[in-house]
């Protein structure tokens, strides 16, 4: 599947999977744009709104407004949220978690908030089930983006909201082929970066050739295949 970051299967699959009604409490961790938290409110959740950063958190406001959705704004660290245990029926995190220093913290903090039978729908990187390929593949993104911390595999973040005490009830793979220079334009990558990411993926073993599916024209490092995954967990009742 393919995913955008605005609309695509990634937010279709965590609303069709969370399945918010109208006048749930929903929790958007880690908003950004805030993307995931129009959608809440757009299905009639009652959503509380959170980033690290102010402007962040301002940019959310301004664009769930500009549409007409009301929201509670509130700064907070995904890994100490400021709200009593049990504060929610449905806790969102979309594309954001690798940024956190301590992702296990985060998912305490989900399965602390939530309340009993209270469902999680996170989207982040997902990184390939080889060890040696998935340490390349996050400073892959690492080195494009030094504020990525740290991806998992798949079974990595099931894990990590295992471990704080959800049920992880699905899982999937949404993928996004990358035009590679746009993708280092964005981020305002310097030309060494740019040459040090070409050769990192020309260099790989074939376990991430395979998952990032790098395409070459005339040579030359083209694009390649992003992939996340969407979870959808539960605290148990
Ligand atoms: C890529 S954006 C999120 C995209 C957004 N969730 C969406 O659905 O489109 C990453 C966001 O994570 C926020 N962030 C990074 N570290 C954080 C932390 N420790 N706690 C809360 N937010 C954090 C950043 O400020 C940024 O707004």
């Amino acid at each position: 599947m393919r995913d955008d970051v605005r609309t695509g299967p990634g937010l279709d699959l965590l609303i069709k999977h969370v399945s918010p009604r109208p006048g749930e409490r929903a929790l958007d961790v880690a908003t950004g744009s805030g993307h995931m938290a129009l959608a809440l409110a757009r299905a009639g959740a009652c959503v509380t709104v959170t980033d690290l950063t102010p402007p962040m958190l301002e940019e959310a406001r301004l664009h769930l407004e500009s549409e007409g959705m009301a929201a509670v704004y509130e700064l907070a660290d995904a890994m100490s949220l400021p709200f009593p245990d049990a504060s929610f029926n449905i806790v969102t995190c979309r594309i954001a978690a690798h940024h956190f220093e301590d992702a296990q913290l985060f998912f305490s903090e989900v399965a602390r908030v939530l309340v009993p039978g209270g469902r999680l729908g996170f989207q982040d990187h997902a990184l390939p089930p080889q060890r040696t390929s998935a340490v390349m593949v996050d400073a892959f993104q690492r080195l494009r983006d030094p504020g990525h911390n740290q991806a998992f595999s798949v079974e990595g973040w099931s894990t990590l909201a295992q471990r704080a005490g959800l049920e992880v009830g699905f899982t999937a793979l949404v993928d996004k082929r990358r035009d590679f220079a746009q993708w280092v334009s964005a981020q305002g990558c310097s030309a060494d970066v740019v040459e040090e990411l070409s050769e990192l993926m020309a260099e790989c073993p074939d376990a991430m050739r395979e998952w990032s599916a790098a395409e070459y024209d005339d040579g030359n490092f083209v694009s390649f295949r992003n992939r996340h995954v969407v979870m959808l967990a539960r605290k148990p009742s």
